[in-house]
């Protein structure tokens, strides 16, 4: 149980990934653990480090898009997995960034020509490059997958002037995020945020952030549309339970040491192309993702 000088966090929940705690009333402690999911299947083989790679690189595209828009960033612990954030009342959509064809929105296009309202050119192939990046709601689904809905309906849920606003800080962050990656040799092909809002009312980025766990990363030598992409860091995993004939559903395998440690190095290698950094400095000192 995590410390906070006099009063010990309160528990609030298990996320897939995250524990979530309260500080206090205006503070929580998010805890990424090391849990890794395979199709929406939480497995029950660990990843060393890999929750660190996720707090480390959220933490280091915090510090770097403020320009853009708030975040729930306080400070990062010695521990290098645990954020100290200022409690939101999160938007009840997840914001989706695609400048790729893919997943969901590749189905979408391929049933209906458009991707949650957006009307795109015929004839695109899968993991093709969009002409303009677009935004695309879709629902928090409390169990199960979660579901795309046009901006008619996002609007119904949030309003229109801040389905707005949020819809251009994450079209910001995205274009950010995918030319930073771009330069490193990595194509950010798509990337999901959860906004909030503050006591005062202003529009806050929370959750984590473009990190391989919120984002399709493709390696970007060899990118090849027409097909499903390699993705950066679960292939190693996905590749092996698929080939066990495992049916997706509880309980996923146990995952062996091999395919542990390289889908721990794809995490790393990630986290170190995109940061510039190496990750035995971040282990060693969790604030260096902040200068
Ligand atoms: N600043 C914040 N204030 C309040 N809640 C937050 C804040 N930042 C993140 N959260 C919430 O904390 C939880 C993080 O846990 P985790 O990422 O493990 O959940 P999850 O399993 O991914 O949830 P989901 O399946 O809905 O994506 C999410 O429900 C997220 O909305
Ligand atoms: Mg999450």
């Amino acid at each position: 149980m995590p410390e906070t000088g006099s009063t010990a966090a309160v528990h609030l929940g298990s996320g897939k990934v995250r524990e979530l705690y309260a500080l206090d009333d205006e503070r929580l402690l998010l805890v990424a653990s090391d849990r890794i999911s395979v199709f929406d299947v939480i497995l029950p083989t660990e990843v060393p480090d890999k929750g660190r790679v996720l707090t480390g690189l959220s933490a280091f595209w915090f510090a770097r898009t403020l320009e853009f828009v708030p975040n729930h960033l306080l400070s990062v612990r010695e521990d290098g997995r645990s954020l100290e954030c200022k409690r939101l009342e999160m938007l009840p959509v997840e914001i989706v960034v695609r400048g790729y064809l893919s997943g969901s929105g590749w189905k979408d296009y391929v049933r209906t020509g458009a991707v949650c309202g957006h009307a795109l050119p015929a004839g695109l192939q899968e993991s093709e490059r969009l002409p303009s990046p677009i935004v695309t709601p879709a629902t928090k689904a409390q169990s199960g997958h979660d579901e795309n809905i046009d901006a008619a309906a996002v609007a119904a849920l949030v309003g229109f002037e801040r389905w707005a606003e949020a819809e251009a800080a994450a079209l910001a962050l995205y274009r950010f995020a995918a030319e930073h990656a771009e330069a490193r040799g990595i194509i950010l092909a798509d990337t999901k945020f959860e906004l909030g809002v503050d006591r005062d009312g202003v529009l806050v980025l929370g959750d984590e952030a473009l990190t391989p766990d919120s984002s399709r990363f493709w390696p970007a030598a060899a990118y090849a549309p027409g097909g499903p992409q390699p993705s950066y860091d679960k292939q190693y995993v996905r590749d092996y339970c698929e080939s066990l004939g495992w049916d997706k559903t509880y309980p996923g395998p146990e995952v062996p040491a091999d395919v542990v440690a390289g889908t721990r190095a794809r995490y790393v290698e990630a986290f170190e192309l995109l940061t510039g950094l190496a990750f035995d400095d971040y282990l060693a000192d969790p604030q260096v993702v902040l200068r």
